[in-house]
């Protein structure tokens, strides 16, 4: 009782201490969070806050602030860190209202900070259940938080959506917005439009119906869900989107997944034109002649679609990849901006979705003005813009042989953010750039649920013999890309150790900032592209930076950790020199001169495998099944990114039985690594464990031989 009474005075006093604080900071005089329409709107009058994702609706992640600029960005140094204390994947971009940040973690825990000193005012865990990753894609990562009128909200891993008290982080109330018996997860960042809660949900690899939700912020009543593929059309459509849509499906989709199409990132909202846009997922699953035999383009699967906010009604879409077969979603970054065209002032909307092309699309109509390839591609030769659609290879389909199809499924461009600046006029975006083999044998045969998205596992995996896995790893390249939208051509570019680097910010300093896989972040000059000022990281970086200002000074601020999908599945093309997930909120501004506590510390692999007893033909089964449902999380061909176990190190490989135990049973389901029971049988399980051991003689071989 007494513990109790302290800890609530302690509580109270921080709370009033905070509001006090606050009181100087904001002419919302005691009231923390107080983000309003007006507020994001006019965001450009008050250009010290960081009050939506990607800063306004318009989502161009520019700001105005230029204390820091290319004269004094070399005397940029650490004011603050915050330690993330986990060891996952950190994507969120952070939201700073009136001195406080708002930001998330690995897991979906939430932190408000003083963003002044990073001391901590609350946490929220909402204890997702760790054997949810085992619907993860991707790994469990978080996007970030939306605040608005004194509550934070966020979508946890596990599909609910909380509403937090900014100033306590106490539960104003929770909802969940999925079915919890389906593998849906939440990722991304929720966005609140005229006092309402906006999210979607990811799990289009494992087997669901996408859609996307609004939620109202007072008491988390739904205001309206828009789904983005047709049910089953003897049950009645939603509404007639869902009836012209289901004229562009073929088969019975809704019983073998779903059709896909999951809303998990990206959302931009008009306030003159009072349109949401948000970006369309891949199908369920990949091959479109497993999901919609015969053909179709699959509404609304890979599309930007425009609806209005106050009601989800339907108003206009435009699909980038119709009939999508390789994982190309248009839920990358959407962009608004108003830019001249043949000397005509254009509302645009733009994007670089994973399919390699640049699209600018009127955003009034969705008619396509523009579309180029910012990447080398192979799927198609160009977009028709007469017709709006791509000239597809025909090859590309995999349907008879396997493609090498660049890009791979992770895109020319994935969910990492890109920058617009109306100073220079680009769009920076971060390019992946490498292929992946896509293949379908007669024999295939499609296990939804298990992370099997249709393509055959060992056909999309690395070469085994090492001069070939050198020759591809030559061709996996990554960098940051000056693109000019009105020309629809390249400025410039910085090519990167790896393809999997940060976010993008510009500001009106003329800086751009972005972070690197091998752990710095860096600011270069907008217009040109020259490197002007690094910080060594410590670890990679895959979340964008933010800026904000307080009291007069400017600050630069960054989520670092490494994780996410590319970080997991190709362990192998990581630099060797790869560094540890250290997951830390990094703050600068000019003059500081904090510095990082030193990481002692690297995960290795030690080699010590069983002796290999199994036939080649188990050996092979192994492979198969370890490509289809562990691979996601331990990497390609059982080398891991390091950041969950190689399994080529581990003990349990001396003892079927206690291998068993995770593997089936789930002993270390609390640990992230849930029970695969429902999806592998134990013969399968076994022959995972001798394909694993194989490898392991392998990468001891490989050690000793490069060790000589
Ligand atoms: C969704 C991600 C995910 C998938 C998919 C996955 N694992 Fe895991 N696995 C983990 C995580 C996380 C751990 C580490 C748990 C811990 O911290 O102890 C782990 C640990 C293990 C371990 C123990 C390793 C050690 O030495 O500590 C084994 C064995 C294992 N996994 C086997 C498998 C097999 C076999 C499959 C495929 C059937 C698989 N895993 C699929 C996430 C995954």
């Amino acid at each position: 009782m007494k513990a109790l009474s302290v800890a609530l005075i302690s509580a109270l006093a921080a709370a009033l201490l905070f509001a006090c604080s606050h009181r100087n900071d904001s002419p919302a005089a005691g009231t923390a969070a107080a983000v309003t329409a007006t507020r994001i709107i006019d965001a450009d009058n008050d250009p010290g806050q960081w009050l939506s994702h990607g800063r306004t609706y318009d989502e161009q992640r520019f700001s105005p602030l230029r204390q820091i600029n290319t004269n004094n960005v070399e005397e940029l140094g650490l004011a603050w860190s915050f330690d993330l204390q986990t060891r996952r994947g950190i994507e969120a971009t952070s939201i700073v209202v009136d001195g406080v940040m708002y930001t998330t973690s690995a897991w979906s825990i939430v932190h408000a900070l003083d963003a002044r000193t990073g001391q901590p005012m609350w946490t929220f865990d909402p204890q997702v259940a760790k054997e949810k990753a085992k619907h993860t894609c991707c790994d469990v990562v978080n996007r970030g938080v939306a605040v608005w009128k004194g509550q934070v909200f966020f979508g946890a891993l596990d599909g609910r959506l909380f509403a937090l008290d900014a100033q306590t982080g106490a539960v104003n109330w929770e909802v969940a917005t999925v079915d919890p018996t389906l593998p849906y997860t939440i990722t991304g960042a929720p966005r609140v439009v005229k006092d309402k809660v906006l999210i979607g949900n990811g799990g289009a690899e494992f087997g669901v119906r996408g859609f996307i939700s609004a939620y109202n912020v007072q008491d988390g009543s739904m205001a309206w869900r828009f789904y983005t593929v047709p049910g089953n059309p003897d049950l009645g459509f939603e509404n007639a989107a869902m009836e012209m849509a289901a004229r562009t499906w073929n088969g019975r989709w809704w019983e073998i997944g779903g059709g896909g199409g999951t809303v998990w990132d990206s959302m931009a909202y008009d306030p003159e034109l009072d349109l949401l846009y948000f970006g369309v997922g891949n199908g369920t699953p990949w091959n479109r002649e497993i999901r919609s035999p015969g053909g179709g383009d699959n509404l609304f699967l890979s599309s930007i679609v425009a609806v209005r906010p106050d009601t989800g009604e339907y108003v206009w879409h435009y699909q980038t990849t119709p009939g999508e077969s390789w994982d190309y979603t248009a839920t990358q970054h959407i962009i608004l901006a108003d830019i001249e065209l043949d000397g005509e002032p254009r509302k645009v909307l733009m994007q670089a979705p994973k399919n390699g092309f640049f699209y600018v699309i009127d955003r009034t109509n969705g008619e396509l003005l523009s579309a180029e390839n910012y990447i080398e591609l192979n799927w198609a030769t160009h977009v028709d813009i007469a017709t709006g659609r791509p000239v597809e290879v025909p090859e590309a389909r995999y349907t008879n042989d396997s493609f090498l199809v660049f890009p791979s499924y992770l895109g020319g461009h994935n969910w990492h953010s890109m920058s617009y600046s109306p100073d220079t006029g680009l769009v920076y975006i971060p390019v992946l750039d490498f292929p992946a083999n896509y293949g379908q044998p007669e024999n295939f045969r499609y296990n939804p649920g298990a992370g099997n998205t249709g393509v055959h596992g060992i056909i999309g995996s690395l070469p085994d013999a090492q001069a070939e896995r050198d020759a591809m790893r030559a061709i996996v390249k990554g960098r940051l890309l000056a693109w000019d939208p009105v020309q629809q051509k390249e400025a410039w570019r910085v090519e990167h150790k790896g393809p999997w680097n940060g976010g993008a910010l510009s500001t009106a300093g003329n800086l751009l900032f972005q972070g690197t896989a091998d752990g710095n972040l860096v600011a270069y000059s907008a217009d040109k592209g020259e490197t002007l000022w690094s910080f060594p990281t410590q670890t990679g970086v895959v979340a964008a930076p933010i800026t904000y200002e307080i009291d007069g000074e400017q600050y630069v601020s960054i989520n670092v950790g490494w994780g996410g999908a590319f970080a997991l599945v190709f362990g192998e093309f990581v630099q060797s020199d790869s560094l540890p997930n250290v997951s830390r909120v990094l703050t600068f501004k000019l003059g500081a001169g904090q510095q990082l506590p030193p990481v002692d510390w690297k995960p290795r692999v030690v080699f010590n495998p069983p002796a290999l007893e199994a036939s080649a033909e188990v050996i092979h089964e192994g492979y198969a099944t370890y490509q289809d449902v562990c691979m996601g999380c331990h990497g390609l061909n059982a080398v891991s990114g390091l950041i969950i176990p190689d399994l080529r190190g581990s003990a349990y490989l001396w003892d079927a039985d206690s291998w068993n135990d995770v593997v089936l049973d789930g002993a270390l389901k609390d640990r992230g690594m849930a029970s695969f029971a429902d999806n592998i049988s134990p013969e399968q399980s076994a022959a995972i464990r001798a394909y694993v051991i194989q490898q392991a003689h392998r990468g001891k071989a490989l050690l000793d031989q490069s060790a000589r």
